[in-house]
């Protein structure tokens, strides 16, 4: 990552960093770019700075919404934010909407409103591919008509309409909206440990707490769509091809190279929710599966058309294939057992 000013590397803030992504991204910052990283989320961060580089992150354990969030740039010299702090469950915000548009709009405009008064010009935003609503076209496009249809993807939309707003009034301020399609799996040397995964209503860490016992099987929500076995269709990206993008991101947009202010962050390919299962059970072992009806708020199909990233950013997944993303997910969680020899995946304590 190039410097900034005065021959120093950039200040990143990288806002919920506690969590399942941030941390990914904390570790891959650190370990393999010249960014100082401040580390904020209102969750205490279980992780250690990585040791390796003697570089140590800054924590501080507070809320985007509160007032307590200037302490951060009254200190620091930031130069970019990567946000990914918000709430983060479909389901949820069809039930409770308010607390999505509080947490992750108004929570974004309090931080929007400390980077104006600390002249803070860099903003990469966690978006969703969410905001699509129901593709009506085998892809979605960067370009497509946005009707999300659910509370989460309207909070996402929101932002980037509020972020572009903003770059329009304020030249300075550049922002790149990152649509995450379904982000899976875990860093591939195993430095990051998501302490929150028996939470997640996610079908990654469903279906572990499926195989190890935690729930008495894995609930396949609506099989009737209109695919291939009759279940929904998502495109799966590794987090840590998802972080790349953000760094790939982050340093164009630094360096002042033309970026646009919109990217899918996704593979270009769809698994149906069954296939995803079979792919759990060839690497991990058997998972009781129930069928239950639809929920409100899923769309059919989710696959990104990547075209743009990959031209623009000269961004390259490393990881297509599905098993090898459910492989380093099963890996965070148990011990492998060794390969040919038999034996299951087993937690690790
Ligand atoms: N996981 C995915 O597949 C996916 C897909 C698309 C977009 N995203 C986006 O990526 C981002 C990160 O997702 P994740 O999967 O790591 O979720 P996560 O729940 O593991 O992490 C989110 C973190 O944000 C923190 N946070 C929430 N509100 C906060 C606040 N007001 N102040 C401080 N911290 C706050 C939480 O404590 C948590 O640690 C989210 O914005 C999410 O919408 C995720």
């Amino acid at each position: 990552m190039n410097k900034v000013k005065n021959g120093k590397y950039p200040v990143v803030v990288i806002t919920g960093a506690a969590g399942y992504i941030g941390s990914n991204a904390v570790v891959k910052m650190v370990m393999e770019t010249d960014a100082q990283v401040i580390a904020v989320d209102r969750r205490k961060m279980k992780w250690k700075s990585p040791k390796k580089t003697g570089k140590k992150v800054v924590k501080y354990q507070l809320d985007i919404c509160e007032p307590e969030l200037s302490k951060v740039f009254r200190i620091h010299d930031v130069d970019a934010i990567i946000h990914f702090a918000g709430d983060i469950s479909v389901p949820e915000s069809v039930s409770d909407p308010m607390k999505y548009y509080n947490n992750n709009v108004l929570g974004t405009m309090n931080l929007l409103d400390q980077c104006r008064q600390h002249k803070v010009c860099n903003f990469i935003f966690s978006s969703s591919a969410a905001v699509y609503g129901e593709p009506t076209k085998s892809t979605a496009n960067e370009d497509d008509v946005l009707l999300p249809i659910n509370p989460y993807g309207e909070s996402k939309l929101m932002v980037e309409q509020i972020l572009r707003a903003c770059s329009h009034a304020h030249p300075s301020f550049k922002h790149c909206s990152l649509r995450y399609f379904n982000v899976v799996g875990n860093d591939l040397l195993q430095r990051v440990y998501d302490p929150y995964w028996k939470e997640k209503s996610n079908l990654f860490p469903a279906l572990m707490r499926a195989y190890l016992g935690y729930t008495p099987d894995i609930r396949l929500f609506g099989t009737k769509y209109k695919t291939s076995d009759g279940t929904c269709v998502r495109d799966y990206i590794h987090v840590g091809d998802l972080i790349d993008a953000h760094i790939l991101a982050l340093s164009t947009m630094l360096a002042k190279q033309p970026m646009r202010n919109v990217y899918n962050v996704g593979n270009g390919k769809g698994y149906t929710v069954k296939e995803v299962i079979e792919s759990f059970e060839r690497v991990v072992g058997p998972i009781p599966v129930v069928e239950a009806p639809r929920r409100a708020g899923d769309p059919e199909k989710l696959i990104a058309c990547p075209k743009r990233i990959k031209r623009d950013l000269k961004f390259k997944p490393n990881f297509k294939h599905i098993d090898d993303m459910v492989r380093t997910y099963a890996k965070m969680i148990c011990v492998e057992p060794v390969p040919g020899a038999g034996g299951l995946w087993k937690e690790k304590k």
